[in-house]
């Protein structure tokens, strides 16, 4: 079967058909996918049907299973957490706000695996924001200030005990581990992050993790940030990934952020995830 490759009409992201991830994949399909990955940040593997092993298998061909170090995984798959709300759940969409995963660590992942068993009719799209785009374009000025600095990335907004996912976000169906090892998960990456792969730089900084510059005050690093946040989340450099059942996407932290949406209130959504750590650190 051969493979085809459908590039969304947007600034990242294509469908792959003609391969079953319910197989094992040949070292030619292996080689394949990462080259239209890496090409296209987000892929899309539609009409699937996988088992948790499936799901599993084909993240092992990326790169070795990466940490979730605030998720709890399901029974018997420690590198698998589900993405999951009920249909009468009232907590806040978990990831409503744009981040690369786990950015705050030391060996930020590469890709992120996820693979829709439960979808709504309506609403709950995952958005993309290509990060190459938003360094390339970033506005003379605003670069000048930047070029050349670390943004300092930290779980705790989200993750620690006060955070958004802690003691006070009370009937979430979805697993979050709250800890105040949170306060210490903080690392800082060059602004412009040079991806191992592709060399290109993406503007590595997230309104979900990036809490400020090193070597500069909260006063002067937030604005900007704000400004930096501003120009990435445009519209121009979005990819809106809407789910079917069956659909796997592998996106690339390294060079999109992405955030979850809501819209499906009354409705139950259910995805399979799996964090690939990044082999170039290996
Ligand atoms: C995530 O950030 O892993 C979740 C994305 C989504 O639920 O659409």
């Amino acid at each position: 079967m051969e493979m085809q490759v459908q590039p969304q009409d947007a600034p990242c992201g294509a469908i792959i058909r003609g391969v079953d991830l319910g197989r094992p994949l040949t070292d030619a399909q292996i080689a394949g996918i990462r080259r239209h990955w890496l090409k296209h940040q987000v892929v899309a593997f539609v009409d699937q049907d996988l088992s948790v092993e499936d799901i599993e298998r084909f993240a092992l061909t990326v790169g070795p299973f990466g940490s979730d170090p605030f998720f709890e995984a399901i029974p018997g798959h420690p590198h698998v957490a589900q993405v999951r709300r009920e249909a009468d759940e009232k907590t806040p969409i978990f990831a409503e706000v744009w981040h690369s995963d786990w950015s705050f660590m030391a060996q930020p992942p590469a890709a992120t695996v996820l693979y829709g068993n439960v979808i709504p009719p309506v609403g709950g799209d995952t958005r993309f924001t290509n990060l190459y785009a938003a360094w390339e374009t970033l506005p003379a000025d605003l670069r000048a200030q930047v070029e050349g600095r670390r943004a300092i990335h930290s779980a705790g907004r989200a993750y620690a005990r006060d955070g958004a996912y802690g003691e006070k976000d009370k009937g979430r169906s979805m697993k979050i581990r709250y800890s105040d090892d949170a306060l210490h998960a903080q690392y800082a990456h060059p602004i412009g992050r040079v991806h191992p792969e592709t060399g290109r730089t993406a503007l590595f900084v997230s309104m979900g993790y990036t809490v400020g510059i090193e070597g500069m005050s909260t006063e002067e690093a937030t604005p900007i940030l704000h400004a930096l946040f501003a120009h990435q989340n445009r519209k121009e450099f979005e990819y809106r990934h809407r789910w079917s059942q069956g659909t796997l996407l592998m996106w690339d932290n390294r060079c999109v952020n992405h955030a979850a949406s809501g819209g499906y209130d009354g409705h139950a959504r259910l995805l399979h995830r799996i964090t690939v750590a990044d082999r170039t650190f290996q």
